[in-house]
């Protein structure tokens, strides 16, 4: 059995396929790529698969049996399309089970909500595709906040819109187990799972910061719209509105969900002060 994985020079699917090989083991593994060369050191077999191009995940798949999509980085609109050149040559490869990679979020009331509305989409398109399927609907990554840290410490705070909203953190390593079940286990075909933490605030998340790395955060909240203005004048208007929006929808309770983790996995969640530690000793 081959398990194929998109993306997976990108950091969550390159923790993703190292999970699966510590698990069926190298041989079983195929890393898919836009950039090939950017996935060589994961040191399994890797085709070229540009979200783009039909033709190449046609060729991309074959001989695969069970396959990951990663979600893609382009705009809402964009993206459905280029999830369907995976979905669709999945099928006419005769690949048995899809797992997406889709997202918590609201998909109406949020500068995010686009986004997430596409993500719906692809769900959609992954269940209505014939295959056996899973999907993971993820909770916001923590490890962006903890490699922002020296800018928070030069500010002495962190500051966004997401107010007393609470937001259920994961990380990339918590999510590859979760990932890796999906693909291996039959029980888990037909269901959507919300991959999410402990919720917290941002004020608790500057503490659990603080107790791991002996710092004194503070949390400060903007508005939603000097945050999103703060957000576009350093990250451009695309990815500046998205950042706003997922703090948006932070603040609006979007993020603060029961989480299906435990049921998928078998035990809880990590804890966002063992998130951060973790992190910490693989970024020392
Ligand atoms: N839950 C969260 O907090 C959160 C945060 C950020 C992103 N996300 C979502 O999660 C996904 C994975 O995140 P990540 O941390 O792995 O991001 P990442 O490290 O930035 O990796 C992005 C990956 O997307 C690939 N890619 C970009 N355009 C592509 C295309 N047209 N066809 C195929 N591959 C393409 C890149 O390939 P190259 O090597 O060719 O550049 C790279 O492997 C993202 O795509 C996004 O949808 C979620």
């Amino acid at each position: 059995m081959k398990i194929a994985i998109t993306s997976a020079s990108g950091k969550l699917g390159a923790t993703i396929v190292k999970q699966l090989i510590s698990k069926i083991g190298k041989e079983s593994v195929v890393a898919i790529a836009r950039t090939p060369q950017n996935a060589a050191h994961l040191g399994v077999e890797v085709r070229k698969g540009d979200y783009n191009s039909r033709e190449q995940f046609d060729e991309a798949l074959k001989g695969v049996s069970r396959l990951l999509l990663v979600s893609g980085m382009d705009a809402p609109d964009k993206r459905i399309g280029q999830h369907r050149n995976v979905i669709q040559a999945a099928k006419s490869n005769g690949v048995e089970k899809v797992v997406y990679t889709s997202i918590i979020g609201l998909e109406e009331g949020t500068a995010f909500s686009p986004i997430v509305q596409s993500n719906r989409q692809t769900e959609a398109d992954v269940r209505a595709s014939g295959m056996d399927w899973s999907i993971g609907r993820n909770g916001i990554y923590i490890e962006p906040d903890l490699e922002y840290l020296d800018t928070y410490l030069q500010a002495g705070e962190i500051h966004n819109c997401a107010g007393d909203g609470r937001c259920t953190y994961t990380s990339r390593a918590e999510l590859a187990v979760a990932y890796a079940k999906m693909l291996l286990d039959d029980h888990t075909s037909g269901k959507t799972y919300r991959l999410a933490g402990q919720p917290i605030t941002q004020s608790e998340l500057a503490e659990a910061i603080n107790s791991v790395y002996h710092t004194n955060l503070k949390y400060k909240e903007l508005s939603v719209r000097a945050y999103k203005e703060d957000r576009i004048a350093e990250l451009g208007e695309f990815m500046g509105t998205i950042i706003a929006g997922i703090y948006e929808g932070i603040r609006k309770g979007a993020n603060d969900v029961p989480s299906d983790f435990e049921t998928l996995v078998g035990r809880p969640h990590l804890s966002p002060a063992q998130l951060i530690r973790n992190f910490q000793q693989q970024n020392p």
